[in-house]
């Protein structure tokens, strides 16, 4: 579900009026709605938790501003973090240090330490080195730290190959094949105590079964260690694809939009995946990013300028390649969705291209969409995970404004960067 639709002639989130708010607060814009947010986290932990004991751990990278952490840290959500500013901000948004797994390859002292001190739920541990390392920090500290190991299980997610985890030619997890020594190692350390298997297999899948796959592959794994070493959890990360090319809430036109990707349904997920996982009897845990925020979020922008080439007709806008890098970075497909609701019939095949200087900073390459001209506003769908997160200053441009809606009411939930953000903490020499 989300809440984006025409009304009244313009593109609303929710109750408010996109075109009004892009016209106050300027572009580019980014807008989530929290009515989405939270439909898919009690859609998700309503699914899975009926006949689990499971706790969805949101993957903060996808979305990490703070009003998005505090709506489901208020939810009871918790939190899958890659680093200590994640754990940062889910403490400064209200989230559960007890309620956080600590995922990712490389983490350093200062991070381990830091989630020592805060007692997290368990570190995922991507390798022995890192297991060991654990082990000393939390040694010198006087604690036993709560691990859990990756395990490669050298499944084939079937997405693009850059958010592919769950194969051996992968840098992520402990192979499959040596998983068991691995965690008879762990356990003769002295100062971590073993609580759990966790593994990730990728993102944006948009079939169940690579999960399936996965799940029987591990599971007697999984069996093993719970009489072995008493482990009370198995986390299965998160990687819940969603629909790019998305069709518009109810109530407004969308004619345009092709609709012929296949959702990856909840109830889909849910019903092939708690038949496995029950018998085990341990707690389930789920790290969903992108099926959480993705489709809650859209980033808005204005035509700048219209360049008919020999070629092609591109419309200049005023987001980049540095607001959203999506399209660049993974092919990413995103829907353009007028602000001002268009006539029917009326397309153009053009290209959607921001100011930046690199030819890889487009947002649709011969996209036949509906007519628009310079001055027109546009909204980038799906934008909600994987956006503002992965912006940058490239080329010296500020990061755009957040705005958090909910129902009526629209909330600035990050400013716009200043020109003098831009240059905070530069010093020139002399
Ligand atoms: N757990 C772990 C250990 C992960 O590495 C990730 C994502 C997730 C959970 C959440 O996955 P999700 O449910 O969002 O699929 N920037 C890329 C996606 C990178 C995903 C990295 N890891 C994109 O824009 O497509």
């Amino acid at each position: 579900m989300h809440s984006f639709h025409y009304q009244n002639g313009t593109l609303h989130c929710e109750g408010v009026d996109l075109a009004a708010l892009a016209a106050e607060h300027g572009t580019p814009l980014y807008v989530y709605s929290g009515g989405t947010i939270l439909d898919h986290f009690r859609r998700l932990s309503g699914a899975m938790g009926a006949e689990l004991d499971c706790l969805v751990c949101y993957a903060t990278k996808a979305n990490s501003n703070l009003a998005v952490l505090n709506l489901l840290a208020k939810e009871g959500a918790g939190f899958d973090i890659v680093s200590g500013g994640e754990l940062f901000r889910v403490e400064k948004a209200g989230g559960d240090p007890g309620k956080c797994t600590f995922a990712g390859v490389g983490k350093t002292r200062a991070e381990i330490e830091l989630g020592l001190k805060k007692g997290i739920y368990s570190f995922n541990a991507e390798s022995e080195a890192e297991v060991a390392f654990i082990s000393q920090v939390a040694g010198e500290l006087g604690m036993v730290a709560p691990i859990a190991l990756r395990v490669n299980p050298n499944v084939d997610a079937k997405t693009h190959k850059y958010i592919s985890t769950g194969k051996s030619e992968n840098k992520f997890g402990i192979d499959f094949s040596s998983i068991r020594e691995a965690y008879a190692r762990a356990a003769a350390l002295p100062n971590v105590k073993i609580r759990g298997l966790q593994m990730h297999i990728g993102s944006q899948l948009t079939s169940v079964s690579p999960f399936v796959e996965a799940v029987e592959k591990v599971l007697p794994l999984v069996e093993e260690l719970k009489s072995l070493y008493g482990i009370e959890f198995f986390s299965i990360g998160g990687g819940i694809g969603i629909v790019y090319q998305d069709s518009l809430a109810s109530g407004g036109s969308d004619w345009w939009i092709a609709k012929d990707e296949k959702p990856l349904t909840i109830e889909e997920y849910a019903g092939r995946l708690v038949p496995l996982l029950k018998p085990l009897g341990l707690r389930i845990i789920l790290e969903p990013g992108r099926f959480m925020v993705g489709n809650a979020g859209v980033l808005l922008t204005e035509v700048l300028y219209e360049k008919r080439g020999t070629a092609k007709t591109f419309k200049i806008v005023d987001a980049a390649m540095n607001d959203l890098i999506r399209p660049a970075l993974y092919e990413g497909h995103h829907e353009i969705a007028p602000l001002k609701e268009p006539v029917a019939g009326k397309t153009e095949v053009v290209d959607i291209v921001g100011p930046v200087c690199e030819s890889g900073d487009f947002f649709a390459q011969n996209r036949e969409i509906p007519a628009i001209e310079t001055g027109d506003r546009i909204a980038l769908l799906s934008a909600g995970a994987y956006g503002f997160v992965m912006a940058s200053n490239y080329n010296s441009r500020p990061l755009p404004a957040e705005i958090l809606v909910s129902g009526e009411t629209a909330t600035v939930v990050r400013k716009r960067q200043t020109l003098d953000d831009l240059i905070a903490g530069e010093v020139v020499p002399g």
